[in-house]
């Protein structure tokens, strides 16, 4: 079969590898139909894997018809359409109980983690294949974020994680302050419903959010940015140091050089009214980020963080997918359908942002 493999920093390939097959009796295997490109590829991309070889397999936003199972299955079987949650989750033991996926305890991939299978063959792929990643992902990071009956957020990072958590914000009826970098995907989400602020056009954007909510800030801050954050001119230097060091010292540079990642998360904590929540879904790589205890403390501000539970939320989420209309305008959330032998350029368009590309979905 076909796969995008990674070869080294910003050299991604499309190769011939060997087809999967069952090697636990709760395996089975998918013929993929639609798979996407994620935020958090790009920190494999651009940052230089780490915990990645030559060669390796990249992507964990597919959807697909099962082929072939194991013989254990019994709640999935060939021809049934499935959409496959980016992390492996047993859905049996005690941390998935307790909607804890992404602390599952076993570690054995098992059939559970495959999505519930979906109705017949009538919609498309677009309306389903962002419960892999995105639509549970920015689910959970308004669900953390607490925001009160009528309250506000404001959004940081307008990748397809903020934009999808400004849509679910919006959709429940709360005010959205949405903050980006780049034009189109600013223009974006104020189609959408949202106030948007161009965070090269403010000094001070925290004084700014407060200017607009009584001199309060947002009763919440859903941080979709990441380590990645621009305004960060440290982080890219240190980014490429680690890039050039061998693998057992970047890890443990990459793990303690958090200090210039931080920009997006200070500007949550200056943003956030006092008494308010932050939610992180930004991925933070950092050991030894100097965090601002004392302004977390003064401003009483609660902290909600982590990888999506997918599975956790596939339930809330369906309805909205399989209804009338499209409330959370899934059928065109992407902005590129490319060919999986265009692979490469798609993970250089996304990570320059080129070409207007924020979400990009590849077809075998
Ligand atoms: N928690 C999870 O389970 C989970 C799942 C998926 C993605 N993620 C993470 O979420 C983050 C966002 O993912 P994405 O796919 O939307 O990526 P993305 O890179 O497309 O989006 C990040 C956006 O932040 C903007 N930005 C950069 N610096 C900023 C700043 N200082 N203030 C405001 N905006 C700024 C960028 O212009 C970009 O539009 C990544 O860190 C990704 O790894 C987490
Ligand atoms: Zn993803
Ligand atoms: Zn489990």
């Amino acid at each position: 079969m076909k796969a995008v493999t990674w070869h080294g920093k910003r050299d991604v390939r499309v190769d011939n590898v060997p087809d999967p097959t069952i090697q636990e009796p709760t395996d089975a295997i998918v013929r993929i139909t639609t798979t996407a490109l994620c935020g958090s590829a790009l920190h494999l991309y651009e940052v230089r894997g780490m915990f990645i070889e030559q060669g390796d397999i990249l992507g964990h936003e597919p959807m697909g018809i099962v082929e072939e199972v194991g013989p254990e299955v019994t709640n999935l079987a060939p021809g049934d359409r499935v959409v496959m949650p980016f992390q492996i989750s047993c859905g049996h033991c005690w941390m998935c109980g307790q909607g804890l996926q992404t602390q599952c305890e076993t570690t054995q991939v098992r059939d559970q983690n495959m999505g519930a299978a979906l109705f017949g063959y009538g919609p498309p792929d677009e309306r389903f294949i962002y419960l892999s990643d995105v639509l549970p992902t920015s689910w959970q990071a308004v669900e953390y974020a607490g925001i009160p009956e009528g309250g506000s957020v404001t959004v940081l990072g307008l990748g397809p994680i903020g934009d999808m958590s400004s849509r679910i914000a919006l959709h429940r009826g709360h005010r959205v302050i949405a903050v980006d970098l780049v034009p189109e995907r600013l223009e974006r989400t104020r189609r959408q419903g949202a106030e948007v602020l161009d965070l090269n056009e403010h000094e001070d954007l925290a004084e700014t959010i407060r200017e607009m909510t009584d001199g309060r800030g947002t009763d919440s801050v859903i941080d979709a940015v990441g380590m990645e954050a621009h305004g960060s001119p440290g982080a890219g230097l240190a980014q490429q140091l680690t890039g050039l060091l061998p693998d057992r010292l970047a890890q443990g540079a990459m793990q303690e050089t958090g200090v210039d990642r931080l920009n997006a998360f200070l500007l949550a904590i200056d943003a956030v009214r006092r008494g308010g929540t932050i939610s992180l879904s930004g991925v933070y790589g950092g050991q030894a980020d100097p965090l601002p205890m004392l302004t977390l403390f003064d401003k009483q501000i609660q902290l909600r963080m982590g990888q999506a539970n997918v599975k956790r939320w596939t339930e809330d989420i369906m309805p909205l997918l399989t209804g009338d209309g499209d409330p959370l305008g899934v059928e065109d959330f992407h902005t590129h359908q490319l060919p999986l032998e265009e692979a490469p350029r798609g993970y250089e368009i996304f990570q320059k942002k080129d070409d207007g590309a924020i979400k990009v979905l590849f077809k075998p």
